[in-house]
C-alpha cells in the first residue's frame, strides 16, 4: 500500500497573502489591498480606496517579493515537488483593463518560476486568487459586466503565453463557489469584485456572476490548450462536505441542496453544462441569468482535466428553524457537529470528511483530484530557545494524510496531489490575521505588524520533510 511514485507533495499560498511589494514593479492596487485587518469575530473592513492610518496587512505581507529565494529554498529543503501560488492580476494588469501588460510583473514571475524549477519544485499556478484589480471592481462591477470576461482572458493568455514552457499545472479561479454564501459581502467581493446593492436579489447577482466567471474560466481553458496542449487546467473549489444533523428525511434533503450549492460550481466546469437543478432554481424564481450566443458550446468545450478543492472542515446542515444548535460564525453555517473539536477559529477538525470528500468528488467527477489546500490555523510563541513544537499541526496533518491515503489505496481514487495551505505563515485571507498561523517555517511577523520577518523552522517542518521522503509511508 502506497502514494503513487510521482505524487505531488506541495505546499499553497495565494500571491495577496505572501508577496507583499504592493506597489512594487508597477503592481496595480487589488481588492486585497483595501481590506483591514480583523479577528475571529470581527469582519475584515472593505474601505473605499486605502486610507491612511488603517491596518492594511496584505500591503506588506511576509515580504515574499523580495525573500523568495530564500524561502524557496525552504521549501526544496523539505522535498517540495510543487508549490501552489497564484499570480497576482495587478502585477500583470494593473488595472485589468490596461491595453497592455506590464513587463515588470511578467519579470517577476518568470524569476520566481525559474527559481522553483532551481529547487526542482513543479510550480502549480492559480490565476486569480481573491486579488482582483480594484479597478475592475469599482469601474465595472466586477464581474457582474461581460467586459470582465474578456479581460480575464487577456490576463489569463498573456500569462499562458509567458509562461508555457515553465509551468504546467492551471487552476482559473481559486474557492470560486465561495460566493454562494451571499449573506457576507467578503465572499462576493474577494470573489468577483461584487458588492451588491441594498434592495437587489443577491441571489440572482450571484448567479449571473457565477455564470460570466464560469465562462471565463471555459474561455480561458480552450485558448490555454491551443498553447500549449500539455497543460493541464484545474478548477478549485472550497469543499466542505455537509452532514444531515439527524437521519430525519427532511434534514437529508437541505443536506442534499446545501451540497448542490457548491456542486453547481463544479458541474459546470467538470461536465460543462448548467445542472437540471440549478435551471430549476433559476426559473422558480424568475431569475433570467443571460447567457451569450455560443456560452454554452463554450461551456462544453473548455471543462477542466482535474479538480482541486481546499479542505479545511465540515458543516451540519439542519431543517429545523432556528434550531438551538444553530453555530454563530461568520464563516461557518449550520449547526454543531458534536462529534469533532475545532480550532481556535471555530473551524471543525474532520480527517475522516477528507476520505469522505475525495470518495464523494471521484464519484461524481471520475477526473483526478487535487487537494489543493487543507491546514489548520493555531496561535504559537517561540519558546525560550526560539523553537515551535507544534504538535497539533502535526496531529492535524497526520490524521488528514491517513484518510486521503485510505481514499487512494482502499477506495481507489484518483488523488495525485496535496498541497498544505501556507507551508510558511502567511497572512489570513478571512480574518487578515497574521497570528493566526499555519506554517511548517514561523514568520516573525505579528498582527500590528511589527517583527523582524525572520524565517526559522518549526518541528512539523522536519515531520513533513520525513513523510515527503518516505512518500507519505512515515506518517508517525
Ligand atoms: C481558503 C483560501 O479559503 O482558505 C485561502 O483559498 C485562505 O486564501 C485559506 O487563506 C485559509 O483561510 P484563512 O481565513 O484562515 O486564511
Amino acid at each position: 500500500m502506497s502514494f503513487p511514485k510521482n505524487f505531488l507533495w506541495a505546499g499553497a499560498v495565494a500571491a495577496h497573502q505572501l508577496e507583499g511589494g504592493w506597489q512594487e514593479g508597477g503592481k496595480g492596487v487589488s481588492v486585497a489591498d483595501v481590506m483591514t485587518a480583523g479577528a475571529h469575530g470581527v469582519p475584515r473592513e472593505i474601505t473605499d480606496g486605502v486610507i491612511e492610518g488603517k491596518n492594511y496587512p496584505n500591503h506588506d505581507a511576509i515580504d515574499f517579493y523580495h525573500r523568495y529565494k530564500e524561502d524557496l529554498a525552504l521549501f526544496g529543503e523539505m522535498g517540495f515537488k510543487a508549490f501552489r501560488t497564484s499570480i497576482a492580476w495587478t502585477r500583470i494588469f494593473p488595472n485589468g483593463d490596461d491595453a497592455e501588460p506590464n513587463e515588470a510583473g511578467l519579470k517577476f514571475y518568470d524569476d520566481l518560476f525559474d527559481e522553483m524549477h532551481k529547487n526542482g519544485i513543479e510550480p502549480i499556478v492559480t490565476l486569480c486568487h481573491f486579488e482582483l484589480p480594484l479597478n475592475i471592481a469599482k469601474k465595472y462591477g466586477g464581474f457582474r459586466d461581460r467586459r470582465v470576461v474578456d479581460m480575464f482572458v487577456k490576463y489569463a493568455v498573456t500569462c499562458f503565453n509567458r509562461y508555457k514552457d515553465k509551468v504546467k499545472y492551471w487552476m482559473t479561479f481559486n474557492e470560486i463557489n465561495n460566493q454562494r454564501d451571499v449573506n457576507n459581502p467578503f465572499f462576493a467581493f474577494t470573489n468577483s469584485g461584487v458588492t451588491y446593492k441594498d434592495g437587489e436579489d443577491k441571489l440572482a447577482v450571484m448567479y449571473q456572476v457565477a455564470m460570466n466567471e464560469l465562462v471565463a474560466s471555459a474561455k480561458a481553458i480552450i485558448e490555454a490548450r491551443k498553447i500549449n496542449p500539455n497543460f493541464r487546467m484545474g478548477c478549485m473549489l472550497s469543499m466542505c462536505p455537509t452532514y444531515p444533523e439527524t437521519c430525519r428525511p427532511e434534514d437529508q434533503i437541505v443536506t442534499l441542496k446545501e451540497m448542490d450549492k457548491s456542486f453547481f460550481f463544479g458541474d459546470v466546469h467538470v461536465r460543462g453544462h448548467i445542472p437540471s437543478y440549478t435551471k430549476q432554481l433559476w426559473k422558480n424564481n424568475g431569475w433570467d441569468i443571460k447567457l451569450e450566443d455560443g456560452d454554452e458550446e463554450i461551456l462544453a468545450k473548455g471543462t477542466v482535466d482535474y479538480f482541486s478543492f481546499s479542505y479545511y472542515m465540515s458543516y451540519v446542515a439542519t431543517s429545523i428553524e432556528n434550531n438551538p444548535n444553530a453555530v454563530k460564525d461568520e464563516f461557518v453555517p449550520g449547526v454543531k457537529n458534536p462529534y469533532l473539536k475545532t480550532s481556535d477559529w471555530g473551524w471543525a477538525i474532520d480527517p475522516v470528511g477528507l476520505r469522505y470528500m475525495l470518495n464523494v468528488l471521484y464519484e461524481r467527477y471520475e477526473i483526478p483530484l487535487m487537494v489543493s489546500e487543507n491546514g489548520i490555523g493555531l496561535h504559537e510563541e517561540p519558546d525560550a530557545e526560539g523553537k515551535i513544537d507544534d504538535k497539533a499541526r502535526v496531529d492535524y496533518f497526520r490524521a488528514h494524510i491517513a484518510e486521503m491515503k485510505k481514499a487512494i489505496e482502499i477506495d481507489g481514487v484518483d488523488c495525485f496531489a496535496y498541497c498544505p495551505w501556507g507551508p510558511i505563515d502567511l497572512v489570513s485571507a478571512g480574518t487578515g490575521e497574521m497570528e493566526k498561523r499555519y506554517g511548517f517555517i514561523y514568520v516573525d511577523k505579528n498582527n500590528k505588524g511589527e517583527g523582524t520577518l525572520n524565517r526559522s523552522r518549526k518541528n512539523s517542518f522536519y515531520w513533513y520533510q520525513k513523510v515527503i521522503k518516505t512518500n507519505g509511508e512515515d506518517l508517525a
